[in-house]
């Protein structure tokens, strides 16, 4: 008898269990009402008296095994079965993420555009600038206090000590000592200031910088270009004023300010109860710039502006935090292209 079982339980382990019919013709042969085991069981009576509690026991442990590979082989089919619908190759796919464009890259190409509309080409320059076109051809002499307006960051390159760029003023160099008048450019890029990074300030942030040079451009023309931006970017209803400030590459030089688009100037807390919002510097090339550039300033006159891109991006979406800007987190980004 117990040869018996022992033979049993080495058929039950080596049983393969593989499909649910497998499965359910196991049970029955050992585990059934007239399975194996059962009459095993009825056989105890017969096994002498002395030898029942050893081959009890032995039964009861092969009814153990056999239920417990019962078990593990349907807990096994189960798990199978479910990595089987995954693996369904003629299920539909799901819908590819598409990437949204960038708030910055929007709010660049509507001021590009409107620009162009009015006859402004683009220019664009290096990151990596010298002194001459960052800060002395733009009348910053040597010393001068202005340059601690703009904190750079300075980098050497071979002999020569450059700096990235704090604005895109130096491109107004560059496109002034290439060409002749007329010029009508503006000139949108990335340019770096050595500033703790907090909601309000970063290291780097973009700027469009506007340029028309020709005879006889006035401050009444300067104006009417500024007015018809705001238009254009903040709505039909959009005023500007201009406030006297002091720039060195402009004379005389002023700071812009449009109606706010949030309370219709009635005064919120974006606009601080004012009724109007900052939204960039501009003035009268000066004619020192002009004439450092190689153009002749008996002759011409000219108008520049410098606007902060992520300054009109806050203002058109209500974002106050400029670190989200960088921070490339999808959940922000997708929120600016309707439809994703
Ligand atoms: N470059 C200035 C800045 O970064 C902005 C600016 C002001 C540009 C007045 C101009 C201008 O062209 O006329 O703060």
């Amino acid at each position: 008898m117990i040869d018996k079982i022992k033979q049993l339980k080495d058929e039950i382990q080596q049983v393969e269990l593989t499909s649910p019919d497998g499965l359910e013709r196991f049970r029955i042969q050992y585990l059934g009402s007239k399975g194996t085991v059962k009459s095993l069981f009825q056989e105890l009576k017969s096994v002498p008296n002395e030898q029942k509690r050893e081959v009890g026991a032995l039964m009861n442990e092969l009814r153990t095994l056999a239920e417990e590979r019962l078990q593990t082989a349907k807990e096994q089919l189960a798990t199978q079965t479910q990595q089987g619908d995954q693996l369904d190759l003629s299920r539909p796919g799901g819908p590819e993420s598409v990437g949204a464009r960038h708030p910055l890259s929007l709010v660049r190409s509507e001021i590009i555009e409107l620009f162009e509309r009015i006859g402004f080409s683009v220019s664009e320059g290096p990151e990596i600038e010298d002194d001459w076109h960052n800060f002395s051809a733009l009348n910053f002499p040597l010393e001068h206090p202005a340059r601690d307006m703009q904190d750079t960051f300075f980098i050497e390159k071979g002999e020569k000590e450059m700096a990235l760029r704090t604005h895109t003023s130096s491109v107004q160099v560059r496109v002034m000592e290439s060409s002749t008048p007329p010029i009508r450019t503006i000139s949108p890029g990335r340019v770096y200031r050595n500033e703790a990074i907090s909601a309000r300030a970063h290291c780097f942030f973009h700027q469009v910088e506007g340029l028309y040079i020709d005879k006889n451009v006035s401050f009444a023309d300067l104006k009417q270009t500024l007015l018809y931006f705001a238009k254009e970017m903040f709505g039909e209803k959009a005023q500007i004023r201009l406030r006297p400030s002091y720039f060195p590459f402009t004379e005389p030089s002023a700071e812009v300010d449009v109606s706010c688009s949030i309370c219709n100037a009635k005064g919120c807390n974006v606009c601080k109860y004012s009724g109007w919002l900052e939204i960039l510097g501009c003035g009268m090339v000066d004619p020192n710039v002009l004439d450092a550039c190689g153009i002749d300033s008996k002759i011409y006159t000219g108008f520049a502006f410098g606007m902060g891109i992520e300054r009109i991006a806050q203002l058109k979406y209500k974002v106050n935090d400029l670190r989200l800007y960088s921070e490339n987190d999808v959940r922000f980004l997708k929120q600016f292209t309707p439809g994703i």
